[in-house]
């Protein structure tokens, strides 16, 4: 459904680093072009970074208010932006805005903590030891498809559809994927500063005993991954 094509004019929405904007470049020939906004300006400087061609038009600016004109895009991508919009309708019809009539989006959200084992298991393991979790499980929380399909609709987006996709990593062992959440997001990070030595030691026991089923003997825990994908139609 977003097949894309080399002159099409793509923009990547809370594009952090800007991963998806860089992958993208790298389908769109010279007629197409990539742009890509957050409102995070440390975020968009660390992206044109990545980016030492200039190849992409990075923005710093906010996606409820997008300083782009009307129908400037064919496509538009956001990968886990939607659940962090306090005002999701006004990002979506700026988005619709700033699309062309056959302007396609595709929107990837994380689904429930249910369907996130592993990172659940550290929410829960938080929360026994007294910590807010909150900051652990914001991600996932906006992750009933339903939900997110209506939103669009009422958007006024056609042709909704919202698929599920699961990704599994591999890491050494839940000790390790505790300590890559300890040394990346801010709220990860935060929830677990909080512990005390002896209080990290006792999580990470308690959340490799809740994933020990995750555990394969040759390539570690696995951790799932479950994001719902909403495609639709300008
Ligand atoms: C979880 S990160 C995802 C980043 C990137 N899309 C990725 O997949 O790596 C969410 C991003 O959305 C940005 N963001 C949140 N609200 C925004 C808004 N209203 N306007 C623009 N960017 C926003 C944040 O600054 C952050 O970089």
């Amino acid at each position: 459904m977003l097949a894309t094509k080399e002159s099409h004019r793509i923009l990547d929405v809370g594009c952090g680093s800007g991963a998806a904007a860089r992958y993208a470049a790298k389908i769109v020939g010279p007629t197409g072009s990539i742009s890509a906004i957050d409102f995070n300006a440390g975020m968009i400087t660390y992206a044109r970074t990545l980016d030492p061609d200039g190849r992409i038009d990075w923005r710093q600016g906010d996606v409820t208010d997008m300083p782009f004109d009307d129908g400037s895009f064919d496509i538009i991508a956001g990968n886990q932006l939607l659940q962090f919009l306090p005002e999701k309708e006004k990002g979506l019809s700026e988005m619709k805005r700033v699309l062309t009539d056959s302007g396609r989006l595709a929107l990837t959200v994380y689904c429930a903590p249910h369907r996130n084992p592993a990172h659940a298991a550290v929410a829960n393991a938080l929360e026994k030891h007294g910590i807010d979790s909150k900051g652990v499980v914001h991600p996932f929380s906006y992750g009933d498809p339903v939900v997110l399909g209506d939103l669009l609709q009422e958007a006024g987006f056609k042709d909704v559809a919202v698929v599920r996709k699961q990704m599994d990593s591999y890491f050494p062992s839940a000790e390790n994927f505790i300590e890559c959440l300890a040394a990346g997001g801010p709220s990860s990070r935060h929830a677990l500063e909080q512990l005390d030595v002896d209080g990290l030691k006792t999580l990470k026991a308690e959340v490799t005993e809740a994933l020990a089923e995750f555990v394969d003997p040759d390539k570690g825990l696995r951790v799932i991954t479950a994001a719902n994908m909403a495609l639709a139609r300008a």
